[in-house]
């Protein structure tokens, strides 16, 4: 199985280790580096398999190839999953990520890592003391910490990009948002959302997040099972990814599909579900770069922070840019998407 996934992948270079004081699998994915290192967030996660992570690690670093090159970062792209039978804490994990540390340097900078779903800056800052390669350590520890307010930013600018198209304005005031999953990012666009006039609904699985949330932005709640049949303008997936597929797509009652998530079509065919349906989608891996343009910009790039927030306001351009193809070539976003990327790894 390992085998034959790694066969079909159009990636450079798999790394595996099975981590034995732990049990946890490694996979290390370098997609590409025709653009430069590959950049991509250690993700920690429990899966059915090892090679159900294998395949997450490997569409991920894809996405990661397609979004460093869409936002022009002279970048290729790459990922991790550690596949653990259980999330680890305490001096488990810190030994876990000391070992994996010690993998990523010995890939010499061909692979560059950040946070990605249960990794955080704390992680990060113990990766940093065995490898160079680690961005998004604490601000304490030299780094440019939590990238999630970045990534948050960068969806708030795709949000009335992608309402400016859907509706000729990119005035928020009145709106209504659904936020769905409030982790991270989700919460705090939320709260961007909301400071902007939006008519903020919120859901997640963990309702105490969700209405904690919900009392101090004054947004509604939506139960998990119902997100996706709510009338709304923008529905904005910021949990895990695969939520829109040919069995939700119909379901949806928005015109604009706009979230931080990574990975959100279930198949590539989803893209031309979401233009049948006459819904805007804000393709996952230009809109949620604002988390890794910061940390490249601010820790190896030299930005300031005026440069830095100019890069993540023009998110919102590189979709108006990508809105603007795809209608003209009667194409999905998604294609249009991809295009501007791949003419950029040519
Ligand atoms: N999780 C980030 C993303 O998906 C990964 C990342 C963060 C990569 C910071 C590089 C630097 O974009």
């Amino acid at each position: 199985m390992l085998e034959e996934l790694i066969r079909s992948w159009d990636g450079e270079e798999v790394v595996v280790r099975f981590d034995q004081p732990s049990g946890v699998w490694m996979f290390v994915c370098v997609h590409s580096t025709q653009r430069g290192p590959a950049g991509g967030g250690t993700r920690m996660k429990t899966y059915p398999a090892p090679a159900d992570a294998l395949a997450d690690a490997m569409r991920l670093s894809a996405a990661m190839t397609l979004k460093m090159a869409a936002v022009s970062l002279p970048f290729g792209g790459g990922k991790a999953v550690l596949a653990v039978p259980v999330l680890p804490d305490g001096e488990d994990r810190r030994s876990l990520f000391l070992r994996y540390a010690d993998l990523v340097a010995s890939l010499g900078g061909n692979f560059q890592t950040g946070p990605d779903v249960n990794t955080s800056s704390a992680d990060m800052d113990v990766i940093a003391e065995r490898c160079p390669y680690v961005y998004c350590r604490s601000e304490e520890g030299g780094g440019s910490g939590d990238p999630g307010p970045y990534t948050a930013r960068g969806v708030f600018h795709g949000i009335r990009a992608s309402t400016r198209h859907a509706f000729g304005s990119a005035e928020l005031e009145g709106r209504v948002v659904l936020v769905q999953g409030v982790g991270n990012v989700g919460g705090q666009l939320a709260e961007l959302l909301a400071a902007a006039g939006a008519r903020v609904l919120v859901s997640d699985v963990a309702t105490d997040r969700a209405c904690g949330l919900a009392d101090r932005i004054d947004a509604d709640v939506i139960p998990p099972e119902g997100a996706i049949d709510i009338e709304c303008d923008v529905y904005a997936p910021c949990a895990l990814g695969g939520t829109l597929n040919a069995e939700t797509i119909p379901r949806l009652r928005c015109r604009v599909v706009a979230g931080s998530a990574n990975n959100q079509l279930g198949e590539p065919d989803d893209a031309e579900r979401l233009r049948g349906a006459g819904i805007v989608y804000a393709p996952d891996f230009v809109i949620n770069a604002g988390g890794a343009l910061n940390a490249i910009g601010i820790e190896t790039l030299g930005w300031d922070r005026k440069t830095t927030d100019a890069r993540l306001a023009g998110i919102g351009d590189t979709l108006a840019e990508i809105y603007a193809r795809a209608d003209a070539e009667g194409i999905t976003t998604e294609a249009a998407a991809k295009r501007l990327a791949q003419a950029r790894l040519a």
